[in-house]
């Protein structure tokens, strides 16, 4: 009898790692592979993780959170969306990503179905996997101008075995921001049908079009509902190598959250819970500042692949992507593998994403613009000779 669990022998990479792993660290490529820009955490946020350390500060902590910092996302949190949530709600994270994993710890087992509304990152997939569940890929439909949830599609996706729906807006890859009224309507289908959702929020401050923050489920859903609102320090404030998320759970999971959080890993990094804390108290300027260059960074995208007559590209929302359909494209691996021999560029296939992406990529356009636009123009020779 097989040791190893199967599911675990079947894990294969993504569509993103399976084009980076051979060639991490090249400096002849131009990475826009992974969801990050080339800037360093701003200097206040390493300051106070830094003094934090001075203080002695490296012992265990509650491992749902320092206090400081739980406290620091209320304020956060009721400030941006005009709320005022229970603190018990609010735990930090060792990631978005794990809280992720403990979202499915807590909605799904052996034989369920999870909706995820795509196209979506595949980290998600293999997370409810890994819980013995399957997905049910509910794709957002091209509506001629944007991507749009059409909620008939989710409703015709529910089964006897659905147990959970995970929607991420602004999304990772297509941009897409969810409107106030779908995410409400969204909301209500879970309700009537007795569903988790997991939202997935991380690029709430990653916002071009509407209201910064994004809408987000926050201020739709109440206290004690099976909600699992997902946040994290990754996206706004470049701090990806820092592994720090939050999350918004019902009111009575106090106690089990902080049992699942000393299992998966007794809490995020306690020094970088201080760096997380002054992100959210100082942050602002930065936040503002680094929409400011990803918005024209998502023009030049606009301009150089989204006007190729091979493209059809919907132009972003939010987030920090594009995810162009390429015409006649069948192979998306082959071709971001060719992709990074030829024009030295880093990109992910689109497969990965979920059901019918095939003919996709993804190009995250979070680096500096000059050196973003000499990428997409060694990608558009590319797309010429195809
Ligand atoms: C949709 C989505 N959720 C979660 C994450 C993970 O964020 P973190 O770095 O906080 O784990 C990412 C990272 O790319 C993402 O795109």
């Amino acid at each position: 009898m097989a040791v190893i669990r199967e599911a675990i022998e079947r894990l294969e990479l993504s569509g993103i790692s399976k084009v980076a792993m051979g060639a991490l660290g090249d400096p002849e490529v131009i990475p826009l592979w992974f969801g990050e820009s080339d800037i360093a955490t701003p200097a206040f946020i390493r300051d106070a993780a830094k003094a934090a350390l001075d203080r002695g500060e490296t012992f265990y902590s509650y491992s749902r959170g320092t206090a400081a910092l739980r406290a620091g996302l209320k304020t956060y949190l009721d400030r941006l969306y005009g709320l005022d949530l229970h603190p018990d709600r609010i735990s930090v994270a060792g990631s978005t990503m794990l809280s992720v994993v403990v979202a499915c710890e807590c909605l799904l087992t052996e034989g369920d179905e999870i909706i995820l509304i795509g196209p979506y990152w595949p980290n998600v997939r293999v997370a409810a996997q890994l819980m013995g569940a399957r997905n049910v890929d509910v794709r957002l439909r091209d509506d001629g101008t944007r991507w749009a949830l059409d909620l008939a599609d989710v409703a015709a996706a529910i089964t006897s075995r659905t147990k959970a729906v995970y929607v991420n807006t602004p999304s990772n890859p297509t941009g897409w921001i969810m409107r106030e009224a779908e995410g409400r309507a969204l909301l209500d289908l879970c309700r009537r049908h007795g569903l988790g959702l997991i939202a997935d929020e991380v690029y709430h401050r990653n916002v071009f079009v509407g209201r910064d923050p994004a809408p987000s489920f926050l201020e739709f859903a109440g206290d004690d509902e099976p909600v699992f609102v997902l946040n994290g320090f990754s996206k706004a404030w470049a701090m990806t190598g820092w592994r720090m998320g939050w999350m918004v759970t019902p009111t009575h999971l106090v106690e089990p959250m902080a049992v699942l959080a000393e299992c998966n890993n007794t809490g995020a990094t306690v020094f970088a819970q201080a760096g997380g804390l002054a992100a959210l108290q100082e942050g602002e300027d930065f936040v503002a500042s680094f929409v400011e260059r990803t918005r024209n960074n998502r023009d030049i995208v606009m301009e150089v692949i989204g006007s190729h007559p091979k493209v059809r590209l919907l132009e972003p929302e939010g987030a920090f992507y594009a995810f162009p359909e390429i015409a006649g494209l069948t192979d998306s691996l082959a071709f971001c593998r060719t992709a990074l021999q030829r024009a030295k560029v880093g990109i992910a296939a689109g497969y990965t994403f979920g059901a019918e992406n095939e003919g996709h990529i993804r190009i995250c356009f979070a680096i500096e613009s000059e050196r973003l636009r000499t990428a997409l123009l060694r990608l558009r020779g590319l797309l010429d000779e195809l």
